[in-house]
């Protein structure tokens, strides 16, 4: 490991690495990846044990606050993210100035933003008790606005956060309860996303959570920049990756068609990709879609979708896709969004509503990995170099005299 800040100031050389392939932007103690081996860990514990034996808050306090909770510290972290949970009555007024059929990561990207203009209080990055309310309000908010956001789109009354619930129940009463009829959250469900949840927590330097650093690196509220790691992960290429890989398996259609499809995204010619599938870190199977993989049968299993013909195309196209040298050669296995839209779906959320659970799931990766950052005597404000290629220097030349 070079540091190129120090090597800058003594010979003025720096690095041309678009994209980061190969630069490290911080020191982390929080997420640790083996992209080759397909290892992936939150503060040292291994995600299948965490998907397999926690729960979603209890990952959250890890990721917060390094450590597992004792049962005392997780209860006490429960009843302070739920005393959290509700948004300021203003906020549902907020939401009528959107058109109806907004793309509810939109609307997220807004009224998180908007948060800061409520929570004057918790904006002070210098403080750290307003730093952990922040991030409290974050995690327990986000959700609240998630659903509110799809509720607005089908043009449904809000309904308020049931905090007996656990996070994962809690949002799917908030998403499809309807307040005139009774409504109970199947376990079964809860418990899967409970897992999807912590599956998505953090990932270490990805697109977003660069995004979210850089934001908070020149001091901008918590609030704001948890907003750009929102707008972030919107991108096809990063969270928008589940429903483009849906999207894809409906065009598949069946899986005669398979063949086809995959001559298509081996053409040069094409810019076709196999949506789900690769990852700039991962060149082994990503831990998460093994996990994701099992969850889908166990939900498609609990709502009846189990001979759904857009599994057997998904599980088909893996099956190809693992055996194909183009695939092999190139080390494009499956990633964790391949299954997370069969699954999203079976579970009655609607496509773009995909990003928007993501982003659910990220905020306590975001928040954990912002608060590292501003704690580090070693943060600077993020500022790449460029290489310019642009014209040499020239004489200007008046408008009447041009060409
Ligand atoms: N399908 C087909 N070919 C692919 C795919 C794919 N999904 N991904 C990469 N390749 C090929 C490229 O065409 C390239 O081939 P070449 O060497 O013949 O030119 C080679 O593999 C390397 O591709 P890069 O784009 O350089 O790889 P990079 O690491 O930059 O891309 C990315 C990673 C963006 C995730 C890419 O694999 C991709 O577009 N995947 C599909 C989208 C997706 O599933 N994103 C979710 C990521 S996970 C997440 O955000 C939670």
């Amino acid at each position: 490991v070079v540091d190129i800040g120090k090597l800058y100031a003594q010979t003025g050389m720096f690095t041309y690495d678009p994209g980061f392939t190969s630069t490290a932007s911080c020191q982390s103690k929080i997420t640790y990846i083996d992209g080759d081996a397909g290892v992936l860990e939150y503060r040292g514990y291994p995600i299948e044990q965490l998907a397999e034996k926690g729960d979603f808050l209890e990952t959250c306090y890890l990721l917060l606050y390094g450590e597992l909770p004792t049962k005392a510290q997780k209860d006490d972290f429960d009843l302070r993210i739920t005393r959290h949970t509700m948004v300021h009555e203003q906020m549902a007024r907020f939401f009528q100035g959107f058109r109806r059929d907004a793309h509810p990561m939109a609307v997220m990207v807004a009224s998180v933003g908007a948060l800061a203009a409520f929570y004057h209080d918790s904006t002070d990055i210098n403080d750290p008790k307003q730093r952990m309310i922040a991030s409290m309000r974050m995690i327990a908010k986000i959700p609240t606005l998630a659903a509110m956001a799809y509720k607005y789109s089908i043009g449904q009354p809000f309904v308020y956060p049931k905090n007996s619930l656990s996070f994962a129940g809690n949002f799917i009463h908030m998403c499809f309860a309807v307040p005139c009829e009774e409504y109970k959250v199947n376990p079964v469900l809860s418990a899967a996303l409970d897992k999807i949840f912590t599956l998505h927590a953090d990932h270490e330097q990805n697109a977003s959570t660069s995004t979210v650093r850089i934001a908070g690196s020149s001091g901008a509220n918590p609030f704001a920049c948890i907003a750009a790691g929102i707008a972030c992960l919107w991108g096809p290429a990063h969270g928008g990756a589940n429903e483009a890989a849906l999207a894809m398996l409906k065009e598949i259609g069946s899986v005669d068609n398979i063949p086809e499809f995959i001559a298509k995204v081996k053409d040069k010619n094409s810019s076709v990709r196999l949506m789900g599938f690769g990852h700039r870190v991962y060149k082994n199977y990503d831990p998460r879609a093994k996990i994701m993989q099992q969850v889908c049968h166990e939900v498609l299993a609990e709502t009846g979708h189990h001979g759904d013909p857009l599994l057997k195309v998904a599980m088909e196209l893996e099956k190809i896709a693992l055996s194909d040298p183009y695939f092999i050669d190139r080390k494009l296995y499956p990633n964790v969004d391949f299954y997370s839209g069969i699954t999203l779906k079976a579970m009655g959320f609607p496509t773009d509503m995909f990003t928007v659970l993501f982003a659910v799931a990220r905020t306590v990766g975001w928040i954990s990995q912002w608060s590292e950052m501003i704690e580090d005597p070693h943060q600077k404000i993020g500022r790449p170099r460029q290489l310019f290629t642009g014209a040499a220097r020239r004489e200007y030349v008046g408008i009447d005299k041009r060409g």
